[in-house]
């Protein structure tokens, strides 16, 4: 325990339509797999959040004034990145915010690159929209993921249009470096790929040196160019309110966005506009608390994960998840495993690594303990 209330103290999800907790429901299970937290979302944000409810007209709603300055404000404040927030388009997930940039950006059958293992919708809305996912597998050294130069260089084709860059990086925590960032915008602008970076991870960076570098924040052209894809819902718990933004510099795009979405992409519901200016602008206090409670059970996993014999796991620099690889291990199937041990991990391969887990670990450390358990129960034969 930390002595932090919001932290230690967290309310029953079940029963209240949580994928999270729905999934193994039947089942004594904690699950640590979808990317939300177990915590309630800061007061400033639930007091926004009345005080538009108690307006109580919930109309069709764009952007309300204070959205993008608030936007801008947090960016400028946190990353040290200025925006025009003329140039910041609301979209209800940054999910929605991806899929249009494939139909905004490239034609069919181009081709898209990332990195892998990557966040599962990476890989799957290229086929989506008739374009192509280029899978560029990043590298492990003892200590950290590393881009693979050679390997990436090789995947260009003249049908490549976009990079989809998520910095940092879910699921390895990877912050990838201003040089890294440089280097790859090089190469980008060489070949007129456009990045789509996508940055929703980049309030939860463990340690503040050398902190996040927003892509499109380099003195580059590629960066000047490139799409940045934003949202309160992981630092401050807000998935299920739907509203992220993207920072979009260039005009005509900005004006297709929206008829780019296909008629299909829905508006935002104010509730989301009130929740992300309150957290931008008043949430950083509680992030910061946040992030101490992260720190200490990111070490409480490392340790239970070095405790088991075959299981290993680089030291994530930013978000809640831990990537851990259990190939070394005899178990067949790691996931399979830990269920039967009553903990329920995303499973590697919907992230393109079969034989890693995924674990969230923004629960209550009382909760997070007896997962561990559970982990090293499912790996003791
Ligand atoms: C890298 C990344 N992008 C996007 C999302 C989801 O964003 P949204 O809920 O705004 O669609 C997640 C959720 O875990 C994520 O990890």
């Amino acid at each position: 325990m930390f002595g932090d209330d919001d932290f230690d103290d967290c309310p029953d999800r079940r029963g209240t339509g949580s994928e999270k907790w729905d999934r193994w429901a039947e089942h004594d299970l904690l699950p640590l797999w979808v990317a939300d937290m177990d915590f309630r979302s800061p007061d400033v944000v639930l007091e926004a959040i009345r005080a538009r409810v108690d307006h109580g007209v919930f109309g069709y709603t764009h952007e309300p004034p204070g959205f993008a300055p608030a936007l801008a404000d947090h960016l400028r404040s946190q990353h040290g990145w200025s925006i025009d927030p003329a140039t910041v388009v609301a979209t209800p997930g940054v999910v929605a915010g991806l899929a249009i940039t494939a139909r905004l950006l490239t034609a069919p059958d181009d081709e898209i690159l990332t990195f892998t293992p990557i966040y599962p919708p990476f890989l799957s809305l290229p086929g989506l929209a008739g374009r192509r996912c280029v899978r560029v597998p990043l590298v492990s050294s003892a200590s950290a993921w590393q881009i693979d130069w050679d390997a990436l260089a090789a995947s260009i084709t003249p049908r490549t249009r976009l990079f989809w860059l998520c910095h940092p990086h879910n699921p390895t925590g990877t912050v990838f470096s201003r040089p890294d960032l440089i280097r790859l915008a090089d190469l980008c602008e060489q070949h007129r790929i456009t990045v789509v970076s996508d940055e929703i991870w980049a309030d939860l960076v463990l340690d503040d040196t050398p902190g996040h570098v927003p892509f499109a924040s380099l003195d580059h052209e590629a960066a000047r160019r490139a799409i940045t894809l934003l949202a309160p819902s992981k630092t401050w718990n807000l998935a299920g309110l739907g509203c992220a933004a993207a920072v979009v510099p260039d005009a005509s795009q900005r004006t297709r966005w929206r008829p780019a979405g296909g008629g299909l992409v829905p508006m935002i519901n104010p509730l989301g506009y009130a929740a992300a200016i309150a957290a931008w602008q008043h949430g950083d206090p509680w992030r910061r608390r946040l992030l101490a409670v992260l720190r200490r059970h990111h070490e409480l996993i490392a340790a239970t994960v070095a405790g088991i014999a075959g299981l290993s796991s680089i030291a994530s620099q930013a978000t809640y998840l831990a990537w851990i690889d259990c190939r070394g291990t005899d178990v067949a199937d790691p996931v399979t495993a830990c269920v039967q041990a009553g903990l329920g991990p995303s499973d590697g391969r919907e992230f393109g690594a079969p034989g890693f887990i995924r674990l969230n670990l923004a629960c209550p450390t009382a909760r997070l303990d007896e997962a561990l358990r559970r982990l090293q129960q499912a790996f003791a034969r």
